[in-house]
């Protein structure tokens, strides 16, 4: 089409995005990851002189060898901050992603108890949709066939579906973050916790990857207490249903945090058995630090209270200009906690608002990374994180972001 033909719209948003271009833009609103500024809240970790103070109360000489189980004082932190017996919790090294993709690993290659090896089966996971690329990364690169279960219009999970395919014992997992998810900002209600814990499948050894990444990272007032899911599932009759993983990486330092593996005793010894085959221990000298850092649990709670007052005002304003510039052109979420915002932009435009984006400097996380094989079947979502620039740079690459879906969809019009 010729551009004297142009409708006026987008003839405006054309000359819109054409200014922006010339602005030279160069931001970044793509991974979920702390400030600096954020990360500077937790500095006394790397000041913290652990001298000739590094034993534990039991007087065990932490810089050595063993306790595989983690730092009991630590664990009780999260322990109670997680609601979980602290026998229960686990305490290994920096990150829970690498948990999950060992668990994976071992399901795989020697069962979960009271199973045959998943290897050969052709296992299938339920992916709940949009979700975390990265979780979708490890099914994906151990050659797990995943099944992608859309979230029904209210942002809850759709449990008559997740039931149908349970009748399937060629299902033996699925992933979730029942706590403001990646990217939805959604949690898991108790109700739907109990359905879970007590839903019929027809895998024994069906397993649920329950990852409390963002359990204490409220960006409100109202600090829920998080489910008691493992006293759930025994309660439901399937003591063994829940993976729970959970880290310090956004309230401490993403690169150098503590992740945490809970269970039920039974998978817990199986954890145990297999993880002792990989390593002697964790770091326990950077759970002590952690523990002296924070004391208690109400520690944690004060230390997520600064994190909220640098992320919050941040969430504001990606909210303010996306009302301001989509009303009526597209959804998002409106998260009480976790890291992200998910517009739903009009169907077919996600991938071209990313590329238009990308064109011009602003970098966002690519369309359809948020469904297992990147495949978003209205190619609608584009997911935002705020967490990282600094708020002039987020408002200038919310504001570009828009002008580029506004313009994708006046493309698809014209
Ligand atoms: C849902 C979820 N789980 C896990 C992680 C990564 O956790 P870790 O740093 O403990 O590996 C992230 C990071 O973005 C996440 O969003």
């Amino acid at each position: 089409m010729s551009h004297t033909l142009e409708s006026p719209l987008l003839e405006t948003l054309r000359a819109e995005y054409v200014a922006l271009r010339e602005r030279g833009l160069s931001l970044d609103l793509t991974r979920g990851k702390p400030s600096a500024a954020q990360l500077d809240l937790s500095n006394a970790l790397l000041d913290l002189d652990l001298g000739a103070d590094h034993r534990d109360a039991a007087g065990t000489d932490l810089r050595n060898y063993g306790g595989g189980d983690g730092l009991l004082e630590l664990r009780r932190i999260f322990a109670e901050l997680l609601g979980i017996p602290v026998a229960q919790l686990l305490a290994g090294n920096n990150a829970s992603l690498q948990m999950m993709h060992d668990v994976v690993v071992h399901a795989l290659l020697h069962g979960v108890p009271g199973g045959e090896p998943w290897v050969g089966r052709d296992a299938v996971f339920l992916c709940p949709s949009p979700g975390y690329d990265r979780h979708f990364a490890i099914t994906q690169a151990l050659g797990i066939r995943m099944v992608s279960i859309p979230y029904l219009a209210d942002g809850s999970l759709d449990l008559p579906s997740i039931e149908r395919h349970l009748a399937d014992p060629a299902v033996k997992g699925m992933w979730l973050v029942p706590q403001y998810a990646n990217p939805t900002g959604s949690s898991v209600d108790e109700t739907t916790a109990r359905a879970l814990a007590a839903m019929p499948a027809a895998a024994d050894d069906f397993r649920i990857f329950w990852d409390n990444a963002y359990a204490v990272h409220h960006l409100t007032d109202d600090e829920p207490a998080p489910l008691d899911i493992l006293g759930l599932a025994a309660e439901a009759g399937h003591p063994d249903r829940f993976f729970v993983f959970a880290s310090t990486s956004k309230i401490t330092q993403a690169g150098a945090g503590v992740a945490f593996f809970a269970s039920s005793p039974a998978n817990i010894d199986w954890y145990r058995h297999h993880t002792s085959v990989q390593t002697i221990g964790p770091d326990k000298l950077n759970q002590l630090r952690h523990a002296r850092f924070f004391g208690d649990a109400e520690g944690v709670r004060a230390h997520m209270r600064a994190h909220r007052a640098l992320l919050a005002p941040k969430f504001a304003l990606v909210e303010r200009i996306l009302g301001e510039r989509l009303t009526g052109h597209a959804t998002w979420t409106h998260p009480t906690g976790g890291y992200f915002v998910t517009v739903y932009a009009p169907a077919r435009t996600a991938t071209r608002a990313v590329e238009l984006a990308k064109s011009i400097g602003v970098a966002v996380t690519p369309a359809g990374a948020a469904y297992p094989y990147d495949d978003d079947p209205h190619d609608s979502v584009i997911r935002i994180a705020p967490s990282m620039p600094p708020e002039a740079d987020l408002a200038q690459a919310i504001e570009a972001l828009c002008v580029c879906v506004l313009l994708a969809e006046a493309e698809l019009g014209a």
